[in-house]
């Protein structure tokens, strides 16, 4: 089972990935939170990203395709993935494409989390991840049963940098621009399917299930 998550910045893609993951017993692989470990942890690769992530521009392909691939690679990834951020350019889709058919293998489906930008700007406002494990909660939705501690880790929950405002403004243009070309894409592969992202986070996830059986 090979899954991709596509959808504007604060969508619920991350959420409804990590619900997934669990149910069907693939790994999860955001190459955003491959992103944030690596400037947690001051990688030369992290400070690169950082750079961009920032001001709400995408991370160049050459340096993100090459640590998806990377990933996907692994053992873990044997029975499949869900992809939550990748792929977000047509070049990215195209080498992921390409991989794969040399593995004479697909992509099963695209789910698109779709969610009208007038919805997102509100999300990303509430939104808070944990320092440590990379858990995400939203102050009015999904609150911590604690203010400001993980459940699952006891760790803080802070407001992601680029989840300001303006930033995300920023995110939401180079998502129409550069992203939203891949609905097309996958269309015309006929593996796109789209759910409602602006129900309640489980009537979301039920749809999802509903789509892959
Ligand atoms: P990334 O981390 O992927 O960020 P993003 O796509 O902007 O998406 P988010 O993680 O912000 O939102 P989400 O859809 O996962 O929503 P979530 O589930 O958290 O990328 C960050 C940056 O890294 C990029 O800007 C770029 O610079 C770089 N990057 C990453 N991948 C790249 C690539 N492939 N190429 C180039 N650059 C790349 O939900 C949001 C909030 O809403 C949460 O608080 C959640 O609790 C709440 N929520 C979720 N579902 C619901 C619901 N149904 N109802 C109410 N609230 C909900
Ligand atoms: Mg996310």
């Amino acid at each position: 089972m090979k899954i991709i998550m596509l959808g504007a910045p604060g969508a619920g893609k991350g959420t409804q990935a990590k619900m997934i993951a669990e149910k069907y017993g693939v790994p999860h692989i955001s190459t955003g939170d491959i992103f944030r470990a690596n400037i947690k942890n001051q990688t030369e690769l992290g400070m690169e990203a950082k750079k961009y992530m920032d001001e709400g521009k995408l991370v160049p392909d050459e340096l993100t395709v090459k640590i998806l691939l990377d990933r996907v690679a692994k053992e873990d990834c044997a029975n499949g993935y869900v992809l939550d951020g990748f792929p977000r350019t047509i070049p990215q889709a195209e080498v992921l494409t390409e991989a794969l058919e040399k593995l004479n293998d697909a992509v099963d489906y695209a789910i698109d989390v779709d969610v009208p930008d007038e919805n997102i700007v509100k999300r990303m406002s509430g939104r808070r991840a944990c320092v440590n494990c990379g858990a995400t909660y939203h102050i009015v939705h999904i609150p911590p049963k604690t203010e400001n501690i993980c459940d699952k880790c006891g760790s803080e929950l802070i407001l992601r940098d680029d989840d300001k405002p303006e930033t995300v403004l920023n995110r939401l243009k180079v998502y129409h621009d550069q992203t939203q070309p891949l609905i097309d894409y996958y269309t015309q592969k006929g593996i796109l399917r789209t759910v409602d992202g602006t129900k309640d986070m489980k009537d979301v996830f039920e749809d999802i299930v509903k789509i892959l059986g």
